[in-house]
């Protein structure tokens, strides 16, 4: 053979690699209303970065006939290639070849890649389409399953992972993702379950679909497990290049700054004027971080699920911070279960890769009631304030309104290391709110006066003298709980100024194997 023929040959190889399981089978899934392996790497990567790996790796099994099939690359796209210019390690996983079925080979491709990704301190991101173990591998595609499990551990909190889901992901395969730091789910296309319909049929009698079950809403709203529900993958892909732009290579590096354009000193006027009068009136919390951050740029996560408490990343002056925020707009941003665990685990991703955090408190406390503390809301609390405890990077804090009870101190306070705290004017800092504290503390008094107008006006009067003592950030700024009592509208440019004087910020935390967080 001639060097000539062999050039020709590799191309040959190459082109057909590139055809995963044949035209047939990629016209299925465009059908379907989705991308291919490499279409969605392409979409993915820096136009021409992608560098692949393992082209021609086929699998090796020879049960059920499956030795007469065999597919360059196996049914999964590996490699690295750059988003804005940073590198970034890849899986793709291929649906027209055996359903995207992970075998032996399948699953030492996607190793290779994590473990280069952890030598090289890069971010990975693995997108998923699959029917899961390939059946006719038996208990080599479990093994490796569980050897992908490792190395989503052992690179936990050492460098970011994502996992797209572009289609089916169903039994343990969801494990791997569920690992990984952040999900994303299309709409209409994806979906998640540990046991699909069929056999929750038999098991259980209930009759669902598969969309039902564990399709993208489902899971960004219900089970909270996407972080990210996409319209479609085009849109998705974009998302996770977005979310990317925000974090750092690895543990050991910062985020990326990015220029600034936006005046740190811009004067947001309106905020002077967001907070009602009325306590008990709502306001967007999300119209508080739109103006205060670069741009008015803030990428929500877990936008459907726990509403009452909003998470999500932006920048302050060019670099990126985590935000935490109380949502009064709705279940008045209460702490309930869902909500405290959706924050604890951004609160400790945020700590894990040096992003700073701030967090805009306006809390009336935990939701009381049976179904609350029978699902555990005292273990799942206590994540929040484990998370914060625990989180030694810069933490800066603005008490807009409410800050009561267990929940002031759970919310970033002072006492958990919070290392800057200001609080607006209108700023309630107490156990509790006025009415409750009256009813407690007068309730002798109260079952004195049997006259329900001098009741009223007692009451009334009890719920001033209260007020003007407790519900006011000057009782919690003469102890030093707040730094600074700060002009709204001033809010961006406090901020900025604070993280700017903690960029140097070092703290530690004692010598551990690991920490016993409630889970
Ligand atoms: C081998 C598989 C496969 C699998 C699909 N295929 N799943 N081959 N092992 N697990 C093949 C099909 O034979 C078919 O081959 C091609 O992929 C496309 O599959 P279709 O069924 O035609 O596609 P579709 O109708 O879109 O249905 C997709 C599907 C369905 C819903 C994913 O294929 C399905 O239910 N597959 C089985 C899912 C499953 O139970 N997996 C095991 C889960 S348990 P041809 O040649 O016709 O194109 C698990 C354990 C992991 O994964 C444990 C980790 C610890």
């Amino acid at each position: 053979m001639s060097f000539e023929s062999k050039i020709k040959e590799l191309l040959e190889k190459r082109e057909l690699a590139k055809l995963g399981g044949g035209q047939k089978r990629i016209d299925a899934q465009h059908a379907k209303g989705k991308l291919t392996a490499r279409e969605r790497i392409e979409l993915l990567l820096d136009e021409g970065s992608f560098e692949e790996y393992d082209m021609f790796v086929t699998h090796r099994c020879t049960n059920f006939g499956i030795e007469k099939q065999e597919f360059l690359s196996d049914g999964v796209v590996t490699g690295h290639g750059t988003i804005d210019g940073r590198v970034v390690y890849v899986f793709s996983q291929d649906f027209t070849v055996f359903g995207g079925s992970l075998s032996e080979a399948f699953a030492n491709k996607i190793c290779k890649v994590m473990d280069q990704a952890m030598k090289v301190g890069a971010p990975l991101i693995g997108i998923n389409d699959s029917g899961g173990a390939r059946i006719q591998e038996g208990v080599n595609s479990l093994a490796g399953y569980a050897e992908i499990f490792e190395r989503n551990i052992l690179a936990s909190g050492v460098i970011p992972q994502i996992s797209a889901i572009f289609g089916p992901c169903a039994g343990g395969a969801v494990y791997s993702p569920a690992l990984t730091d952040f999900i994303l789910m299309s709409k209409g296309t994806s979906n998640m379950f540990v046991t699909g319909p069929k056999v929750v049929k038999t098991v259980t009698g209930e009759v669902v679909t598969e969309e039902e079950l564990g399709g993208a809403m489902v899971h960004g709203s219900k089970s909270g497990i996407s972080h990210f529900v996409a319209e479609d993958e085009k849109e998705g892909i974009a998302l996770i290049r977005k979310l990317v732009s925000y974090l750092p290579q690895n543990n050991l590096e910062d985020p990326p700054v990015f220029p600034c354009t936006d005046p740190i000193d811009r004067l947001e006027d309106s905020l002077n004027y967001i907070i009602p009068d009325n306590p008990n009136k709502p306001y967007d919390v999300k119209d508080i971080i739109h103006s205060i951050v670069d741009q008015n740029e803030f990428l929500e996560i877990q936008r459907h699920y726990a509403p009452n408490i909003v998470i999500g990343f932006a920048r302050f002056n060019g670099m990126p911070a985590g935000i935490v925020a109380n949502q009064p707009n709705y279940l008045a941003g209460v702490l309930d279960i869902n909500a405290s665990r959706k924050a604890a685990r951004f609160v400790r991703f945020c700590d894990a890769f040096n992003i700073p955090i701030l967090t805009l408190v306006d809390v009336p406390g935990f939701l009381p009631g049976t179904a609350q503390e029978y699902g555990g809301i005292i273990i799942h609390g206590a994540k929040l304030l484990y998370a914060y405890g625990e989180a030694t990077v810069p933490k800066v804090t603005v008490v807009l309104r409410k800050a009561y009870g267990g929940a002031y101190c759970v919310m970033s306070s002072k006492h958990l290391r919070g290392d800057i705290n200001y609080a607006w004017p209108g700023a309630e800092i107490a156990v509790m709110g006025p009415k409750g504290a009256i009813e407690v503390l007068q309730n002798k008094k109260l079952a004195e006066i049997a006259d329900p107008k001098e009741r009223e006006e007692f009451i009334l009067k009890s719920e001033e003298e209260y007020k003007d003592k407790f519900a006011n950030p000057y009782n919690a700024a003469k102890y030093g709980y707040i730094d600074d009592v700060i002009e709204p509208r001033n809010t961006r440019f406090r901020i900025i100024r604070a993280f700017q004087a903690l960029a140097t910020k070092k703290d530690v935390n004692p010598p551990k194997k690991h920490s016993n967080l409630p889970l």
